[in-house]
């Protein structure tokens, strides 16, 4: 078989940052999950930068939007150490509301601990919204 080409470690940054989707790595500290690495495509989906958002839980983004029934289900994989994928309502830096398809990938090492979360952040506000959109117009009585 052939042997793929090596990517170098620069190059593999360049790709993880031109991504259009956010992608973050967090380790457990106590209860919280906090972010160690965050791409370019983090900060343009966002609007934060690195420097503001190093060493803090992500839930930062749900502002005071709390009531939501995807985060009890985040919490429980997290707990279980299940990966899971859930539709969050999420705010810019300028408060901006988008809706962010979260998946987290919990990471194991060589002797099965965890040893990082790997998170993918998605922006699906279109999709949401046309859906929205879609159940409105089919609910609405025609004349
Ligand atoms: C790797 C990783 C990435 C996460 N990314 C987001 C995110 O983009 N937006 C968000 O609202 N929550 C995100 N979370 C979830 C929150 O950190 C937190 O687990 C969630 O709010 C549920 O817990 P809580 O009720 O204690 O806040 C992420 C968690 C992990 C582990």
């Amino acid at each position: 078989m052939k042997r793929p080409p090596m990517i170098s470690p620069e190059l593999l940054e360049r790709i993880i940052d031109a991504s259009e989707d956010g992608i973050v790595v967090a380790e457990r500290e106590g209860e919280e999950h906090i972010l160690i690495y965050v791409n370019q495509g983090f900060e343009r989906l966002t609007g934060y930068s690195t420097d503001e958002i190093l060493y803090r839980d992500c839930r930062f983004l749900q502002n005071d939007d709390r009531d939501q029934p995807g985060l009890a289900r985040i919490r429980d994989a997290l707990i279980e150490d299940r990966p899971c994928r859930e539709i969050l309502r999420n705010y810019k830096k300028d408060g901006t509301l988008f809706y962010n398809e979260l998946s987290i990938t919990p990471m194991y090492d060589e002797e099965e601990n965890i040893t990082y979360y790997l998170g993918v952040q998605k922006d699906v506000t279109e999709r949401v919204e046309a859906i929205a959109e879609l159940e409105r117009v089919k609910s609405t009585p025609k004349d």
